[in-house]
């Protein structure tokens, strides 16, 4: 059984602590491949898509090992410069390794990558850059194929990206590292999670300022060193606590992240009605009665993607009517059979969900048709009247450390029904 139970009732109230960024660890990880020796990553999360990264890294060569929240990778000399199919299309990050591996190796093959189905997903704004610093992209069996110019070496230039993509952003982040000359990259993604790469390439050795702003400049090194690094905290797993406790506090605090990388997200949860304090690495959200609010997904700054479903669930118990205006992916919008199955009333008319409040839910049996939605699913259902069951639940577990028993923690009743999977071999990451 892959599903998590959902009792509803009774308020939540407590304090729980968001683990490290899933968004950061997986490249941090894959940055590890820039440097021989052993690099130490903490606050690493204990979730299948850092199973997923370490099983990559493992093929790649590198000697992966957990310890709680830390995971060290020792990386040798000579390492592997071809992912296959098998280890990657199921996580879409792994597509990261490969701005690494042009940088050391010269070349690298990438199988095309998987992850969450967000209606496109392309990755042209990752080979076109490559391009630019002097590679020669091929697609052959489905996979990309990268090969630095004559010398082994990419070559720094003046990349604009047309959209501020995050993965585009950290590839060619992580192959101008080395590359030759200065390599300026515009536009680019400004998440906390890029500032949080950029932090640990600069430790490594690297010459990169600009991080977090509009513009990012990289003088490219000849090599980089392994370094300690600790995570930054995961803004979207504490929003969605922050959510649980709008929508069913009491009064929950968030420890473990950064207030300020949740900035329009606590704005739209005091707009909603909820009380929001701000604490030094905390925030605290007490529920109270909702109003309807319009939310606008961007990038970052803008409102995250990533927590527009748990809005979704928010503003189904808010009253007036909402619109959520989804930016960033097509295809996601998926969540909505599943709401308006326990009862919401959503409509959808091309990328605006349009959200009448407040309505009961009933408790039912829901699938999670991707991570953030899964998630979603679950606060849901700690509102809804009856159990819930959200099958399906692996989608949630790529993202959430024990999503259940931190919600148990809170006061709620959710169990996961059957037992965790394994992570298959060779690595425990
Ligand atoms: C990352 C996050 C994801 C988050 C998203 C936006 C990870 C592992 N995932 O995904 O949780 O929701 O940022 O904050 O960090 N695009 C192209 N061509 C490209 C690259 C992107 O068309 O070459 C499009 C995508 O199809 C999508 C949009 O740009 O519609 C955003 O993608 P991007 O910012 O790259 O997000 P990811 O790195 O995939």
């Amino acid at each position: 059984m892959d599903a998590f139970e959902v009792l509803s009732g009774g308020t939540l109230s407590g304090a729980v602590c968001a683990s490290g960024a899933k968004n950061s660890a997986l490249k941090l990880l894959a940055a590890s491949l820039l440097a021989e020796g052993c690099t130490t990553i903490r606050n690493v999360p204990a979730i299948a898509d850092l199973d997923a990264m370490g099983r990559v890294l493992a093929h790649l060569g590198v000697d992966v090992g957990r310890d709680g929240d830390v995971v060290s990778c020792d990386v040798p000399a000579e390492i592997g410069c071809d992912t296959p199919a098998s280890l990657v299309t199921r996580l879409r990050a792994s597509i990261v390794v490969l701005g690494p591996l042009v940088s050391r190796c010269g070349h690298a093959r990438v199988a095309q990558p998987g992850g969450c189905n967000l209606g496109n997903r392309g990755i042209d704004l990752h080979l076109w850059g490559l391009a630019q610093l002097g590679a020669e992209i091929t697609l052959e069996d489905e996979a990309v194929v990268a090969r630095a110019p004559q010398g082994g070496r990419l070559r720094g230039t003046e990349l604009e990206l047309p959209y501020a993509s995050v993965g585009a952003t950290e590839n060619l982040l992580m192959a101008a590292v080395t590359a030759t000359g200065t390599t300026r990259i515009l536009n680019p993604a400004r998440e906390p999670e890029i500032v949080d790469l950029a932090g640990m390439l600069s430790q490594m050795g690297a010459r990169v300022a600009g991080a977090g702003s509009d513009e990012i400049v990289i003088d490219g090194v000849d090599a980089l060193e392994p370094v300690d690094h600790t995570v930054v905290g995961d803004r979207i797993e504490a929003g969605t606590y922050a959510v649980a406790g709008a929508l069913a506090g009491g009064e929950i605090t968030v420890e473990g992240v950064e207030p300020a990388h949740l900035a329009l997200v606590l704005d739209k949860l005091a707009d909603a009605g909820a009380a929001v304090t701000l604490g030094d690495r905390s925030v605290t959200v007490a529920g109270a009665p909702l109003r309807a609010v319009d939310v606008v997904t961007l990038p970052f700054p803008g409102f995250p993607t990533d927590l527009q479903a748990a809005f979704l669930v928010l503003l189904s118990q808010a009253q007036g009517t909402s619109m959520l205006t989804e930016n960033v992916f097509d295809g996601r919008f998926r969540v909505v059979d599943q709401l308006v199955a326990m009862g919401a009333d959503v409509s959808v008319e091309a990328h605006h969900a349009i959200v009448r409040g407040p309505c009961r839910l009933e408790g039912a049996r829901v699938a999670a048709p991707d991570l953030r939605a899964g998630a979603a699913l679950v606060l849901a259902g700690l509102v809804a009247d009856g159990p819930t069951v959200v099958t399906q639940a692996h989608h949630i577990e790529r993202g959430y450390a024990d999503l259940p028993g931190k919600l148990a923690a809170l006061g709620a009743g959710v169990r996961r029904l059957g037992a965790v999977e394994a992570p298959p071999a060779p690595t425990g990451v």
